[in-house]
């Protein structure tokens, strides 16, 4: 088998790269482990930022999404016993996010590629890629009929996440692995319940980070804070329920709406960077480059920005023969990667209590969410961020 960019998995990265290179008329075969349905039944994200959206409307793939999806022009961050609004669009010349959840727009990728013709490999295994830094790398892997198979490829795009084989066959010297463990970790709930806000809420308390997002107007999301090491058996429904009234209790009595909680699930956070994102014809895009804590919704959309930027280069390479545009793929995307994370950072450290952290650190967080929700200049800077940077 032979084609121009084998893409190892089907993410939001691998699956945008190959509708972006189609519509450029550029072949490519996309493989995953996991079965389709496996890929468009996990839940994970859901805040699509401004350029995300852009992205996805120009690209045809938009139309699912401009019905099922909700547009958001803030978020609310809670501390103190009390809400304050940032709002989107008067801060950042009219962008705003959409709530869409990932496992959607999975689905639209997919479709879109099978209604494109385009070849996509689900349930193989045994995935190893070589020859990566001649002009024909590979990638063999077993098809799920069990046949062994190689494919030859004038490029590699490593989509494959956070246990990425395509990152862990570069050799080691070649990357510098930057890491941070945060000490604690999110509970996550999915309830049937009507939402309890009309936007995002972010909050701050005593007791630790609470969220209140939202799937559809029947299904909600939500997080707080535990112990990385804690476990859901720990948390029959009232508990979660009287934590979530503690967290995000106001000096007005706000309560969130309870339901049935059909999901909880427990997630680590870390930030992670390799550099470069590069090594020989293997690129590397989302997850299996960087990792973010989940805090501000970045992991999503730093995928999408990467692809884009690939997809020209990739572009350029076809069309010119240059491959001047991919020599900076990696230090183009990385100073984007570099501010989501310092992002979703910030983020995370102004709205966690650190286990062993002083009064003295909570006192700083609240008067900097004081200040973020007071100055302008401030808010601004939170705003811009949230609805994404430009894509580089
Ligand atoms: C969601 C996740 C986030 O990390 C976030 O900052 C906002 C919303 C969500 O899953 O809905």
């Amino acid at each position: 088998m032979r084609t121009q960019v084998g893409i190892v998995g089907a993410g939001p990265a691998g699956l945008l790269l190959a509708h972006l290179l189609n519509l450029r008329g550029i072949e490519s075969v996309v493989l995953d482990i996991r079965s389709r349905a496996e890929i468009e039944a996990t839940i994970r994200a859901g805040v699509l930022e401004q350029g995300t959206v852009d992205v996805l409307n120009e690209t045809g793939l938009g139309e699912r999404m401009g019905r099922e999806g909700f547009q958001h022009h803030g978020i609310e961050l809670r501390f103190g016993g009390r809400g304050q609004r940032i709002d989107f669009p008067s801060l950042t010349g009219g962008k705003s996010v959409m709530v869409y959840a990932q496992h959607e727009v999975l689905k639209d990728l997919i479709q879109a590629r099978v209604d494109s013709g385009g070849s996509m490999l689900f349930e193989v295994s045994h995935v190893s890629v070589y020859d990566l830094d001649t002009s024909s790398p590979k990638i063999r892997f077993r098809t799920r009929e069990g046949a062994l198979e190689e494919l030859a490829c004038d490029h590699i795009a490593g989509c494959d996440g956070t246990n990425s084989v395509c990152r862990r066959s570069v050799p080691e010297e070649a990357l510098t692995v930057y890491e941070k463990v945060y000490p604690f970790g999110w509970f996550g709930i999915l309830c049937n319940a009507p939402p309890s806000s009309s936007e995002l809420i972010y909050a701050l308390h005593e007791r630790g980070f609470a969220l209140v997002s939202t799937r559809s107007p029947e299904i909600q999301r939500m997080y707080f804070q535990v112990d990385p090491g804690d476990k859901v058996e720990n948390w029959p429904d009232d508990r979660i329920w009287a934590e979530f009234r503690r967290r995000l209790a106001t000096d007005d009595g706000w309560k969130p709406k309870e339901g049935p909680i059909f999901s909880k699930v427990i997630v680590g956070m870390r930030s992670f960077v390799v550099e470069p994102m590069q090594y020989g014809r293997l690129y590397l895009a989302g997850d299996c480059a960087h990792v973010v804590p989940p805090t501000g919704a970045k992991g999503l959309n730093l995928a999408v920005a990467d692809v884009r930027v690939l997809a020209q280069a990739l572009a350029e390479f076809y069309r010119t023969g240059s491959s001047e545009q991919l020599a900076r793929y990696s230090a183009t995307a990385l100073r984007r990667v570099w501010k989501a994370e310092r992002f979703s950072w910030w983020m995370t450290s102004m709205l966690h209590r650190f286990p062993g952290g002083d009064e003295f650190q909570y006192r700083m967080q609240l008067a900097e969410l004081d200040y973020v929700t007071s100055s302008p200049a401030a808010a601004t800077a939170l705003a811009e961020n949230y609805v994404g940077l430009p894509m580089g």
